[in-house]
Formats: structure tokens, C-alpha cells, sequence
């Protein structure tokens, strides 16, 4: 592995991390985080290892879909700062060699966009077909609500347009028509000028989704969807060859790779939402077979793209790609109340507390995720192990302020509560027990232990990008794999039971009497090793116990 290679393909290892806005750092005393509080927390996502921001919508949006519901693509909420502000956190994050990237929403906008209310408003107005209009709902449109608790169906009619439009999400979330040359050419101007203000690319929305064309009028006409991403792609690249698009793409892994593209590069990244569902069944049974299985099915990325790997993120832990069966082992393990599920399919919950705070568990997870080929994604406090508030609604179970400190505001704000975007979580999970500033200082909390795996994930490119070679330990509860890249080699093991084992693995002979060097530990289950002559290394996990093991 030549380091160097690391560098140009960047997003190859990676530590991404996503936070929103409004729920980070509030540096104004209003009660809602802002881009001056977030430049002031830089230095702690640069401690942490952190290369790239993914920032959650921030553009001005009635909120009403924690800002996936768009009224203009080219500001700022006023509420989060201004343009200025954000000019000034990015140049900030850029200082500490730090990229950030966006979202970028573009399957629909909200439905106070001036665009949709002049479209609404007129037949003749020039907006009118930047959305999806139907007379009657078509037969062979797309099928499925993705919110069925709220919507029952993807088109709804306007008394205003005289007309039904299509709405994949919330019926104010109008879907924009992609097959207008006009919308994808202000799909482009919006990418153009957010990377000239200095964002290095996009995490993008729903992509599928965005892509749909199926039932509209004139179908045969519209562009093949998957030209259309690599023409973006393509206008991406030209403005700058360094910038990525990490897409949303939730598929059976055989689908998903078209979204990598076939003949022509669409998107960078794709996030593996099977390997993280298969993860969960994994954790919920105990057995590594379900996340071995999920690893040995997912196809290679095409040369420079990648797999975007990841515990939880802010929307529900969907569980949608597990059979019947499957989806209710892991909510009877993680969720069993009705009050922790959503949509039927998913967890409204946090890692923490779905594993009862189980520290031993909870580090073997994030272990398993710096280790696992692909690049690391997290959510902002998943590196303190924030856990959720139940009584938010939906989604917003897992989106309450960064806890900073103990106290009233947890350090989020010095505003009284009541003005919060959502309050901080009560009880054990709280900021007075889960925060950044007690867990500095400890060597034994989440944070120096995230902390620790992310300067070793950065330091061994091996785990990222190296060839992934699965081992026998003889154990269902144990995961072995070795990491193999041209110049090294690394051996990982993650313990899923409650019980201390010894495994021996058969490695290559070319590893005969290699030293094994623990890069996680240095205690008793983690003294360095050797590889007999024969080629076996026989290891000792503790309960939930994981181990690094550069072979040398
Ligand atoms: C996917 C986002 O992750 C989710 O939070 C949002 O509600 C929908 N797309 C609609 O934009």
C-alpha cells in the first residue's frame, strides 16, 4: 500500500462524520445551533480524527423534514447564520486540512419553494413542468410511500393546479421532474456553487428515487437515469476531479452497484445498508454468519469507488432488508416496545442504549466498523455514545443537541431549554453522564477508545482499501479476517459473545513465524503474538473483545 495512493483516492480512507447544524453548537444564545458555534467545535472533530464533514441540510426550509424540505437551494437558513458564516466555518475546517461535503436534495424541494408555488399556481407558468403532474394518479407509477405512518399515497391532489403531483416522501416535499433539461441543468448550477464557495462534494439524497421516471407522461423520451448521474458526475469531476458524491442508495447490493456506474463513474460512495442490517441481526443473534455472509455477497466497487460503512445515522435504523423473521429477532433483541420501532421496518433508537450500555459491546462495534473494508461514517455523538430520546416524534428520537458538558444546556446552549430544536436527553443517557469534556480526559471512555481506532484506521490503509480475505476461527461468535495490501498485513478479530475464547487460525505459509503486534492494547488479552511455523496463530479474546494485529 503506498500511502501516497491514500492521499489522491482520499475518500478511500476517510472518517466522515455527519452533524446537523441546528443541533450541534449554538454560539449565539438562541436556543439553535448556528455555523459560528460549529467553527468553534473544528478543533474537536480534528482531535477526533475527523477528514470529512457531512453536513446535514442547512439551507433555508420550512423544517418541516428536519430540513429536507428545501425553499432555496442557494442560502442559508437564517436561522443557522449566514452565508458569511458558513464561508468562514468552511475555510475553518479547510485550515485544519478537513473536507466537507453536503447534502444535496434534489429528488423534490419543499412545497413553499417559489418554484413549486408559481408551478402550482399556472399551466403556463415556465415552472409547471419542473414538477410531476398527473390528471389521474397513473397505474404504473411508482409504488410505496416511504412514510406510510403519514402518507398514504405518492400523489395528492391540488385544488390549486387542478392537477395530482407526485410526492415519493411528505406530501409537502413535491418531486421535482429530472426529466426537464431545465431542472438538471439547476441541478448542476446548485453543485457549481457550492463547490466554488469550497464544499468537496455531495451526500446525495434518495438517489434512486431521484432517478425515478417510471409511469410519467412521455416516458420514452425522458434521459436513461443512469446517463443522467454520470453527466453529473461528469460536470462534477471538470470542476473538480477531487470531489465525491456519496449516495443514499438503500437496494439489494446487485442493484445498488448500477448506482456505482457500469461504463461511465456515477456515484463515489454508496452507504452498505445491507451490511449494516445484517451487522445488527449478527449482534442480535450472537453469530457473525449473518455480517460474514453480507461481506462475502457484497461485490467489489468499481476501481476508485468505495463503500460507505456505518452503525447509525439520522434517520431510523432501517431493518427493511431483513426477511419477516429476521426484522423481529433484532427488534425483540434492540427495540421490543412499540415506542422504539417506526414505519413497522425500523428502530428509532441509538447503539448505546439498544446494547445496555454494554461498553465491552459497544467498542467491538465501533471496532468492527473502523475495520470493516469501506469508509467509516458517523453520527455526531455516536463518539461519546449518545443514546435517544423516546419521546421525541419519529426520526427525532436520535436528533437532540450534542452534549458537550454536564449542566441544564449540556454546553449546547446557554439558551433557555424550551427554545432547543428538540430537548437533550433525559436520564442516564443525559449530558450530565454522556459528554465530550468528562470523556477527554479518560483514557477508558468511548471517545479516547474511538479516538484510538481512528488514528489506527488512518495510519493502517490496509483495513480500508487492502483485499479482504476471511479466516476460519473455528467459532461462529468470532469474526477473523485478514487485511492484505501490497506491503502489509492485517489481522482483526471481533468477539460477538459474552465469553473469553482462544481461536487458532490457519494463516498463508508466507506468514510462517510473522510477529503479530497488537495495535489496539497492549493488556493481557492483547500481548503481541507469532505465527507458528506451520502458519497458525492461536489468539485469546475477552468477552466482546476485539483485536488489531499488524503481521510483520
Ligand atoms: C432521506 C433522508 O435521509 C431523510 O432524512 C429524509 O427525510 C428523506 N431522504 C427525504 O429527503
Amino acid at each position: 500500500m503506498r500511502l501516497s495512493r491514500t492521499a489522491d483516492l482520499w475518500w478511500k480512507n476517510a472518517v466522515v462524520y455527519c452533524l446537523d447544524v441546528e443541533t450541534y453548537q449554538d454560539a449565539l444564545g438562541e436556543g439553535c445551533g448556528d455555523f459560528r458555534g460549529l467553527t468553534q467545535r473544528v478543533d474537536h472533530l480534528d482531535r477526533l480524527g475527523v477528514t470529512c464533514i457531512w453536513l446535514m441540510p442547512f439551507y433555508p426550509s420550512p423544517d418541516r423534514d428536519d430540513g429536507y424540505d428545501i425553499t432555496d437551494f442557494y442560502g442559508v437558513d437564517p436561522r443557522l447564520g449566514t452565508l458569511g458564516d458558513f464561508v468562514e466555518f468552511l475555510r475553518t475546517a479547510r485550515d485544519r486540512g478537513m473536507r466537507v461535503i453536503a447534502d444535496l436534495v434534489v429528488n423534490h424541494t419543499s412545497d413553499q419553494h417559489p418554484w413549486f408555488k408559481s408551478a402550482r399556481a399556472s399551466r403556463e407558468s415556465p415552472y409547471r413542468d419542473w414538477y410531476v403532474w398527473a390528471d389521474e394518479p397513473p397505474e404504473d407509477g411508482p409504488k410505496g410511500v416511504v412514510f406510510p405512518d403519514e402518507e398514504k399515497s405518492v400523489w395528492t391532489y391540488d385544488e390549486e393546479a387542478g392537477q395530482y403531483y407526485q410526492h415519493r416522501f411528505y406530501k409537502h416535499q413535491p418531486d421535482l421532474n429530472i426529466a426537464n433539461p431545465a431542472v438538471r441543468d439547476e441541478i448542476a448550477r446548485i453543485m457549481g456553487f457550492w463547490m466554488e464557495l469550497g464544499l468537496s462534494g455531495f451526500r446525495v439524497d434518495a438517489v434512486p428515487f431521484m432517478l425515478e421516471t417510471d409511469g410519467q407522461a412521455d416516458a420514452e423520451k425522458l434521459p436513461d437515469p443512469h446517463d443522467y448521474l454520470a453527466d453529473l458526475r461528469a460536470f462534477m469531476d471538470r470542476r473538480d476531479g477531487q470531489a465525491i458524491l456519496l449516495g443514499e442508495v438503500n437496494l439489494p447490493y446487485s442493484d445498488t452497484m448500477a448506482f456505482f456506474g457500469d461504463e461511465a463513474p456515477e456515484l463515489t460512495m454508496c452507504f452498505d445498508f445491507i451490511g449494516m442490517q445484517r451487522l445488527y441481526l449478527a449482534l442480535a443473534r450472537g453469530d457473525v454468519r449473518p455480517l460474514a455472509g453480507a461481506l462475502a455477497e457484497r461485490p467489489a466497487p468499481p476501481k476508485d469507488g468505495h463503500w460507505a460503512t456505518f452503525v447509525r445515522n439520522h434517520d431510523e435504523l432501517t431493518l427493511d432488508k431483513l426477511s419477516d423473521d429476521e426484522r423481529q429477532e433484532v427488534f425483540d433483541a434492540f427495540g421490543p416496545k412499540e415506542e422504539m420501532q417506526l414505519y413497522g421496518r425500523g428502530l428509532r433508537r441509538r447503539l448505546p442504549p439498544m446494547l445496555e450500555g454494554d461498553a465491552r459491546r459497544i467498542k467491538m462495534v465501533y471496532s468492527l466498523l473502523f475495520s470493516l473494508p469501506g469508509t467509516p461514517v458517523l453520527f455526531y455523538g455516536e463518539e461519546i455514545g449518545m443514546g435517544e430520546d423516546l419521546s421525541e416524534k419519529g426520526r427525532n428520537a436520535v436528533r437532540t443537541p450534542m452534549q458537550w458538558r454536564p449542566g441544564p444546556g449540556g454546553g449546547f446552549s446557554s439558551a433557555d431549554p424550551e427554545r432547543f430544536p428538540a430537548r437533550l436527553v433525559p436520564g442516564e443517557y443525559g449530558p450530565d453522564h454522556v459528554n465530550v469534556a468528562a470523556q477527554r480526559g479518560d483514557p477508558d471512555s468511548l471517545l479516547s477508545w474511538i479516538s484510538l481506532l481512528v488514528e489506527r484506521y488512518r495510519e493502517t490503509p490496509e483495513l480500508a482499501w487492502g483485499e479482504l480475505t476471511p479466516l476460519d476461527s473455528g467459532a461462529d461468535t468470532v469474526l477473523a479476517q485478514l487485511h492484505a495490501a501490497d506491503d502489509g498485513a492485517v489481522l482483526t478479530l471481533h468477539n460477538f459473545a459474552d465469553e473469553e475464547i482462544e481461536v487458532t487460525l490457519r494463516l498463508d505459509r508466507a506468514h510462517a513465524r510473522a510477529g503479530l503486534i497488537d495495535l489496539l492494547s497492549d493488556g493481557p488479552a492483547g500481548a503481541d503474538a507469532e505465527v507458528s511455523p506451520e502458519g497458525e496463530a492461536t489468539l485469546r479474546l475477552a468477552p466482546y473483545g476485539c483485536r488489531w494485529m499488524r503481521v510483520e
